[in-house]
């Protein structure tokens, strides 16, 4: 396998740093890196916010439901999708304001998330270590509020950034054959697949090194679709201006 290859099925979330800082002309070169990412019409409609005001961390790592790693990584990142300067030159073209369309919505959300994998990847490739953070969509209101977020941005996760001191087992992806469907959907094995993933799901929360449990991907998944309904998402990203039509 190649670097890339390798770095990519070797990825885990690091939630345990070191003291290490990392340093400032290391961390632009992996956001110019990361720049790289493919752009939906080239709109780069993305920015990110270097949170390193210690109150402002702290109330981020509480109100994603006390993710102390928030705090404790050598940097957080806002990754936030946005629209501002992509009305900017529609606006100066004369061709008016955004009107709040799904399409840009999506388009925006998705540039920011290839942008950030990008960089996750990257960051573990000079061997540090990452996790998003969707724990701030929380309350993306006091999130938009503590950045100054203007309207046509909203906060899609976090990032923590920061030397591991942890090295916590890769987890099993689903199978290939799960995901990859050949000319057409094919529905008809979802339950045996799920069934199939559960047992080697099952096996590996029993057997590794650390947070052992006795569960399943299907519990796992399941609960975690009941507790982050996140309602109010809806009407914030309304009141930022997404989502009108
Ligand atoms: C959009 C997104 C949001 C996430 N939010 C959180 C989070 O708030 N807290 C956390 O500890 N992990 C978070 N994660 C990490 C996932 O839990 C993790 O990627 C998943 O369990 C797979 O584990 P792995 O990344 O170690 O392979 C998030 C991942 C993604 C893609």
């Amino acid at each position: 396998m190649n670097p890339i290859l390798q770095a990519q099925t070797n990825h885990k979330s690091i939630r345990q740093y070191t003291q290490q800082p990392i340093d400032d002309a290391l961390l632009k070169q992996l956001i110019q890196a990361a720049q790289g990412a493919a752009s939906s019409s080239f709109i780069q409609a993305y920015s990110l916010i270097q949170v390193s005001n210690k109150d402002n961390r702290q109330k981020m790592a509480a109100l994603a439901g006390g993710q102390k790693w928030v705090e404790s990584a050598a940097e957080f990142l806002v990754i936030c999708a946005d629209l501002t300067r992509v009305e900017h030159c529609s606006i100066e073209q004369g061709l008016g304001e955004l009107e709040g369309n799904t399409e840009h919505f999506i388009a925006a959300t998705t540039d920011a998330t290839f942008f950030a994998q990008n960089l996750m990847l990257g960051a573990e490739s000079v061997g540090l270590g990452a996790v998003f953070i969707g724990g701030i969509r929380n309350d993306p209101a006091q999130v938009a509020d503590i950045l100054n977020l203007p309207k046509h941005v909203y906060p899609i996760f976090g990032l923590c950034l920061g030397y591991p001191d942890a090295q916590p087992d890769i987890k099993p992806r689903l199978p290939v054959d799960v995901i990859l469907h050949k000319d057409s959907y094919d529905s008809r094995r979802c339950a045996e697949n799920v069934k199939a993933y559960d047992a080697q799901m099952q096996a590996y929360y029993q057997s590794r090194g650390d947070n052992q449990k006795t569960s399943n991907w299907s519990e796992q998944t399941a609960a975690a679709v009941q507790k982050k309904k996140r309602e109010h998402m809806l009407s914030f990203l309304q009141q930022q201006g997404f989502l009108k039509r």
